[in-house]
């Protein structure tokens, strides 16, 4: 069998480049922080190509990639695939839907109890020389009321994490049963509205879609308790970043903490920067750990490897 070329776009683990490159089918160049143009002139050589999140699969890229079967992503999302052009190009996508689950529910569940108790604020306070106790007074978690919107794996690992620090938890998720909602001890909501309705935090785990495109906005934010926290380590375009920004300021919502943004990197003009230090940052780390990225660099480098080796098609 002629050798296959895979392109490693963006850092995945050696453990995960070793296991392709040992395999005498296959050859793998890993060149990461391509620019886009550089990307395009490089691509047609692929039979494979591997991306996180930085590498943008667009449509004139797939096109480009005359020989290219198969997209790899090393995590959940393919928002960053043009997956009607992988479509019409006959290139498969597959990503690994499993190996960062608990590394995001952590995170997510890290700036809850962040958001709650001020802790990046009051951190940053410290270093600028204030003992500033009064003015990082916090709220406790326990016996509040949390909004988890997507109950997939993600989303579940969350809310257990929440119920072990005795909060309610209502769910809402198109897939999610009644069984599997007595299962996991939740509230199943009908609606996203209902799910918002009286909701002291909330935390979102959907994919980006139009469907989801701003699924918190002005009006859903009314629906909240005043002062409700919100978190976001799936992705931006999820809330409306200026109608976020003006509930925030105007104390409408108490905090928000944000993983992910409609731009990524942000640019600092960006309306949620000006909260007066009530929302939190953090540059999508949610995954950002050295088990959820041993886990995705490894099962997306076997999928590659057992696709162009035995045909198979697997989402991890
Ligand atoms: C995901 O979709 O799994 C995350 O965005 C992973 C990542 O940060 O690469």
């Amino acid at each position: 069998m002629a050798t296959k070329r895979i392109l490693v776009s963006d850092p995945i683990s050696e453990k995960g480049v070793a296991l392709l490159a040992d395999h005498p089918e296959l050859e793998v160049d890993v060149n990461t922080g391509l620019a886009p143009e550089e990307l395009l002139k490089i691509i047609p050589q692929y039979d494979g190509l591997i991306v996180r999140s930085q590498t943008t699969a667009t449509a004139e890229v797939i096109e480009a990639a005359t020989k290219l079967k198969a997209i790899g992503r090393a995590g959940v999302g393919v928002d960053n695939i043009d997956r009607d052009a992988a479509t019409n190009n006959g290139v498969v996508v597959m990503n690994t839907p499993t190996g960062n689950t608990i590394s995001t529910a952590e995170h997510a569940f890290s700036l809850l109890l962040s958001l709650a108790r001020h802790i990046p604020q009051a951190h940053g306070s410290i270093l600028a020389g204030r003992w500033d106790r009064k003015k990082y007074q916090g709220t406790e978690v326990n016996g509040k009321r949390l909004a988890v919107i997507g109950m997939g794996r993600i989303g579940a690992e969350f809310a257990k994490r929440a119920q072990a620090f005795g909060m309610t938890v209502v769910a809402y998720d198109p897939f999610l049963s009644a069984a599997r909602a007595e299962a996991l001890k939740v509230e199943l909501a009908e609606t996203v509205d209902q799910a918002l309705t009286g909701a002291d935090c909330v935390t979102l785990h959907v994919p980006m879609t139009p469907d989801t495109k701003h699924i918190i906005n002005a009006d859903r934010i009314e629906l909240l308790n005043k002062g409700a926290l919100i978190v976001n380590c799936a992705r931006g375009g999820l809330i409306d970043e200026v109608a976020l920004a003006a509930a925030v300021k105007s104390g409408r919502i108490g905090g928000a903490a944000l993983d992910v943004f409609e731009n990524e990197p942000p640019t600092l003009d960006q309306a949620v920067f000006d909260s007066d230090e009530r929302i939190i940052f953090t540059p999508h780390l949610g995954a950002s750990t050295n088990e959820a990225q041993e886990n995705v660099g490894i099962q997306v480098a076997e999928q590659l490897r057992d696709f162009f080796t035995q045909g198979a098609i697997t989402n991890a």
